[in-house]
């Protein structure tokens, strides 16, 4: 039985952290999807095809890693795929109640998928899309925290809006 994982998330936009827990998860999975799904408590900067079309180009290599993205519940998506387990990445201590909330709540609507949580890498403990996009609006250097594809769109989108105003 081909074991399949569903990485969900906001992706906005993907970091090298992301890249870190996927390349361990294919260690432990047949495949994975890495799904874009709506979090009602964030505002984006990316639109949805922006942030597939970052997430495509990093993954080119992995054949056994896909994108996609759905408008609803992650559990219901993950059934559709077949998918045995949700796999996300916990940095600090912080996200650990947002996270344990979030798997219990996925496994109320949905016993049959289990949510399997790597701990990040060290180097990605203190960086998060949101942080770093915060930097990265002010100018500072966010090299080797996203990869460089990634880097340039986000130079391109900040200084889009501050043509614009
Ligand atoms: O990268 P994020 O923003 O922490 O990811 C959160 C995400 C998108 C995985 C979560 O908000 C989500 O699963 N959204 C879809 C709706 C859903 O199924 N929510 C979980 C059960 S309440």
């Amino acid at each position: 039985m081909q074991r399949t994982a569903i990485y969900p998330g906001s992706f906005d936009p993907v970091t090298n952290g992301h890249l870190d827990i996927i390349e361990r998860g294919r260690k432990l999975f047949d495949n994975i999807i890495i799904t874009i799904l709506h979090n009602p408590n964030k505002q984006f900067t990316f639109t949805i095809e922006e942030r597939m079309e970052m997430i495509e180009s990093c993954i080119k290599k992995y054949p056994d890693v896909k994108a996609d993205f759905y408008n609803g519940l992650l559990v219901d998506y993950a059934k559709s795929q077949k998918a045995q387990a949700i796999l996300r990445g916990i940095r600090a201590v912080s996200d650990f109640e947002y996270e344990f909330q979030m798997a219990l709540m996925n496994r109320r609507l949905n016993r049959d998928i289990q949510t399997v949580s790597l701990m990040t890498g060290l180097r990605w403990i203190f960086t998060s899309s949101s942080i770093i996009k915060e930097a990265a609006k002010f100018g500072g250097d966010i090299s080797g925290m996203v990869p460089p594809l990634v880097e340039q769109k986000l130079k391109d989108k900040f200084s889009e809006n501050t043509a614009k105003g």
